[in-house]
């Protein structure tokens, strides 16, 4: 049972904090863990080139910016299940998120079936940043498990609200429920 966990904060923040302790917790349940800090890695915005849909949903992969992403591709394709978490910027989900979606363009059809959770952090309202995370897997066929969305504005002020936390835990122990089944 491996879950990804993929970070679209541009800091250390909120959105970091929750994905730890969904992890961590999933990781009580038995999973195996990783969390990808997007923030860290080197992804370029994708080119539109489109040379990656040769093959269609068979396509194998191949995506002609050579950075970071080649090899996220091998850790999403072995993932059996992904939570993606982000920072609410402009009452959406946040660009270095998006860019990373964008970027997945050369295997999302093999993201098919896997189950997904969304965590999203906003100072005042979670606007459509949920609906966004829900569009990409429901495009990518994928099974979505639930979100948990939280208000805080500076690094640390999530970790204060025990009513999160427990939610967090709640969604992650539900992911691996699914993996098991
Ligand atoms: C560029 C930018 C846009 C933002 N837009 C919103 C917004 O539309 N609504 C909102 O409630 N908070 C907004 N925020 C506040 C962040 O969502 C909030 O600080 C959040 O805790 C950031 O998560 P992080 O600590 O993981 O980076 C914005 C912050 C930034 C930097």
């Amino acid at each position: 049972m491996k879950i990804v966990g993929i970070c679209g904060s541009p800091r250390e923040g909120n959105t970091e904090w929750m994905l730890k302790k969904f992890l961590e917790e999933a990781a009580c349940a038995g999973a195996e863990t990783d969390l990808i800090l997007l923030r860290n890695r080197d992804i370029r915005g994708c080119n539109g080139c489109l040379k990656c849909e040769v093959g269609g949903v068979e396509r194998e992969g191949n995506c002609t910016v050579g950075d970071d992403m080649q090899h996220i591709y091998r850790k999403l394709l072995d993932a059996d299940a992904l939570v993606l978490g982000t920072p609410v910027y402009f009452s959406m989900l946040s660009g270095l998120l998006k860019n990373w979606m964008d970027r997945t363009c050369p295997i999302w059809p093999k993201l098919k079936s896997k189950p997904i959770a969304g965590i999203a952090v906003a100072e005042e309202g979670i606007g459509k940043a949920v609906d966004n995370l829900k569009t990409y897997a429901s495009i990518c066929n994928m099974r979505w498990v639930g979100s948990v969305t939280a208000l805080a504005k500076n690094p640390g002020q999530v970790s204060k609200d025990k009513r999160v936390e427990r939610k967090l835990r709640q969604l992650a122990r539900r992911l691996v429920d699914v993996l098991k089944q």
